[in-house]
Order: C-alpha cells, then structure tokens, then sequence
C-alpha cells in the first residue's frame, strides 16, 4: 500500500483522510502518528491557500516526500465571512470547540430567518512534492447555522451546521454520510487524477 503524509494532527481530519485515501488503496499518516518530532507550524497566512501551503512545503521539506495539507473553515455570510480562517481558535487560545460554537451562536443572536444564517464549510488542499510546484484543490459545503446544537459526529462546528437539503446538523451524520457531502470530500474528488497517476 502507497502512504501520503497528511500535515495533519486533528484527530477529527485525519480520520476523515485515512477514510477518503483507503477507497483509492493509499495509507494516510498523520502527523501525531509519525515517530519524528516535528512541532507545531505557525499558520502565519491571511488565506486557507496560504496556510495549506505554509503546512504542506514545511513538513514536505523536512520529511523530503509528498505532503497533503489541509487548511479549512467555516464562513458565515452575516458575519462578513468569519470565523475564517481563524475558526479554529475563533473564541481565543488554547482551541476549543465548544467555546467556539458558543460565540458563533451568540453572535447571531436576532438573527431568526434561515435564509439569513447562510454559511459554508471551505477546504483548500495543498499538494507539496519536493522539486515541484505545489498543487492547490478548493471544495465547499453550503448549509445554514442552526439555531441550537445538536448531535455528537464529526468534530469543530459540525454540531451547528445543517447542510443543504438536510433538516438535522453535521453532527447528526453518520460519519460516511459526512464524508459523502463534505468541502474536504469535494476537494479531495479533484485530487483523483493526481492520486491515481502519482501514487499508484
Ligand atoms: P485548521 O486546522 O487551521 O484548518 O482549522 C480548521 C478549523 O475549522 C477546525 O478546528 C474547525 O473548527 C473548523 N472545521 C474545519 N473543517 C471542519 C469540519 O469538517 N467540521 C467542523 N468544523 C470544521
């Protein structure tokens, strides 16, 4: 079996690759599995393409080999697009998703028309082969935030957005029917052509 480093150490996201990559026979490793102590990597970028980028050439120059990272977010419409790429740490340091969730809820407080409470997920892969250009795929999830959260799957702030077409929460999926429809999936499915020339 071919492996691919996932520049990766959220256990929730590299669950969700180590599902996507064993359809094309490739073993995902994240960074927390790998023996080498690599440290944290500032995402010092002002885009989810900057910051895949920073993740992906940092860990490929030191592991010299192909590296896939992943920077991604939610992005809500009536709060002119944030948390962003800031989501992670949306309520302050250290990480905290509940915290997180919390803040966006109060924040739209008032806001009572669903139509209103538009957002998406947004994931932009980043590709990293020594000696080559990095290559970038973008994938979304449109949805709406719900007004109360609901459900125990996934992980960040699926317990408050409720996909399109859907009437329960991200968090109400099971893990494949998340997979099926979500911005790291629609990324990944771009990745296809690459994955089946590159690593097999
Ligand atoms: P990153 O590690 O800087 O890319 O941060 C991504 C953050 O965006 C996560 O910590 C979550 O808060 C949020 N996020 C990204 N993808 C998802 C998802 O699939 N579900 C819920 N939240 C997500």
């Amino acid at each position: 079996m071919k492996e691919i480093i996932i520049a990766t150490k959220n256990a929730g996201k590299a669950r969700e690759f180590k599902s996507f990559f064993s359809a094309y026979h490739i073993n995902a490793i994240s960074l927390s599995e790998l023996d080498e102590e690599l440290g944290d990597i500032e995402e010092t970028g002002t885009t989810f393409r900057e910051n895949a980028a920073i993740k992906a050439e940092t860990i490929a120059g030191m592991m010299k080999q192909p590296v896939l990272a992943d920077d991604s977010g939610l992005m809500i419409d009536a709060l002119n697009g944030r948390p962003g790429v800031f989501s992670a740490r949306y309520a302050g340091q250290p990480k905290d998703d509940q915290a997180n969730i919390d803040k966006v809820l109060q924040e739209l407080k008032g806001i009572e028309a669903p139509e209103e409470r538009t957002a998406r997920f947004v994931c932009v892969l980043a590709v990293a082969i020594p000696g080559e250009p990095t290559i970038f795929v973008e994938g979304t999830c449109e949805g709406t935030i719900a007004f109360s959260q609901a459900g125990e799957n996934g992980f960040g702030y699926d317990p408050v957005f409720t996909p399109d077409s859907y009437n329960k929460t991200m968090a109400q999926l099971s893990p494949s029917e998340k997979n099926d429809i979500s911005h790291r999936k629609n990324a990944i499915v771009q990745l296809k052509d690459w994955l089946v020339n590159r690593m097999n």
